[in-house]
């Protein structure tokens, strides 16, 4: 498999941008873009050439680490500064590693007697964790989704921990290698799973569905208004064995392009969702994220699109607010326990979104595990 240098790709992060009415992070756009960078350079130097050559562009950076150890920010990581080390000790979990840039950061701010647990479907993302894992024995390295977050830890003898982090949706070098089907500039197998040692690939998947499934999904997971008549379309293409010729007939069938956007974007993005049952996975996450922190953990949520966005922020209204109809038409129910607090929501500086395009629909929300005991079947 081939796999190139990380390039920002927005097209595949750029629709169903949320909406921006809420409050931002407390560091100035100069403080965090300086920040970052003197970070992003000190992980650079502690990879190997093999791993910058998988490196990722990680977003909101140091904002999500603050966030996952509960600090404001962090030290900064200024050359020959000793006290750029926070120490911390506890346990801690990234949910998709990717190229390990959150990862990397997170580590740098941990005691020696901290772990790490990282998890990605990701084959290729994994053997890059489990390389840094032989260098460094407080990572542990879970083949898997992140939707197996309590059975995972437990077989590492784990029942909570300190924080939870999880940078949703795919990784630059998934796009950038055409031959994982992500992409719909550069031709490849019409796969898009995330986890290729496993599951069906949107091609499989698109010789047996039928047409009005078909346009449902690209309707729910790319809110596609035009989903039927793209549906019938590729239910007329006689294979699909390649990313660019599907494209084309999503083209060809749009009939209404948006300037500057390829009009299979949302109908790329409704197939890797649904294949990868992306938003099933974010709600066992959350839902799991209860019972795991422990009294005043960290939960930091890193989200593209506002179908994401609107699922992490409905769980932590429901589960901060301690009160909540399930229906707006329905009376108040008794209330329940809050098992969150101080939900906030951050996004990326003006500085990092025009050094990274990919930022741009960026949004970080974080929450702090209060000490309400959880109800077994209280449905999250
Ligand atoms: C945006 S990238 C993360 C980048 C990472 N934070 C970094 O700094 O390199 C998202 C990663 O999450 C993985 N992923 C997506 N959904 C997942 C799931 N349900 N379980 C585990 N990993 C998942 C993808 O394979 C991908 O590698």
């Amino acid at each position: 498999m081939s796999l190139s240098k990380s390039k920002s790709n927005t097209n595949a992060h750029s629709s169903l941008v949320t909406d921006h009415a809420e409050s931002e992070v407390s560091l100035s756009a100069v403080e965090k873009d300086a920040n970052h960078m003197l970070i992003q350079a000190s992980i650079q130097d502690s990879a190997t050439s093999d791993e910058v050559d998988f490196v990722h562009d990680a977003v909101l950076l140091p904002e999500t680490v603050a966030a996952v150890l509960g600090v404001k920010s962090l030290p900064t990581q200024a050359e020959g500064n000793d006290q750029n080390c926070l120490n911390m000790s506890g346990i801690y979990v990234d949910a998709t590693f990717g190229r390990g840039g959150h990862s990397r950061l997170l580590l740098s701010q941990l005691a020696d007697d901290a772990k790490l647990i990282v998890f990605d479907k990701d084959p290729t993302a994994i053997s890059v964790a489990q390389e840094l894992a032989s260098k460094d024995s407080r990572v542990h390295v879970v083949h898997d989704s992140f939707a197996t977050l309590t059975t995972s830890l437990a077989a590492l003898g784990i029942t909570q921990v300190d924080g939870l982090m999880a940078d949703l949706g795919i990784s630059s070098p998934q796009i950038d290698d055409g031959s994982r089907g992500f992409s719909f500039m550069r031709d490849g197998a019409v796969d898009m799973r995330m986890d290729t040692s496993r599951g069906q690939s949107v091609a499989e998947w698109l010789e047996y569905v039928d047409e009005e499934t078909l346009a449902n999904v690209l309707y729910e997971f790319g809110e596609e208004r035009h989903s039927r008549r793209i549906a019938r379309a590729i239910k007329q293409m006689e294979s699909y064995d390649s990313t660019l010729a599907l494209a084309e007939v999503i083209k060809v069938a749009h009939p209404n392009w948006q300037r500057g956007k390829h009009p299979a974007t949302q109908s790329f993005q409704a197939m890797r969702i649904f294949i990868n049952n992306e938003l099933g996975d974010v709600d066992d996450f959350l839902a799991q994220s209860i019972p795991l922190l422990k009294v005043g953990g960290q939960l930091a949520v890193i989200s593209f699109h506002s179908l994401e966005d609107r699922r992490i922020k409905q769980f932590l209204q429901r589960h901060s607010k301690g009160q909540y109809p399930e229906d707006e038409n329905l009376p108040m129910p008794p209330k329940r326990p809050r098992y969150f607090s101080k939900p906030k929501r951050v996004g990326p500086s003006k500085t990092e979104t025009s050094r990274n395009p990919r930022a741009r629909s960026a949004w970080l929300r974080m929450a702090t595990r209060t000490d309400s005991d959880y109800v077994i079947d209280d449905a999250p």
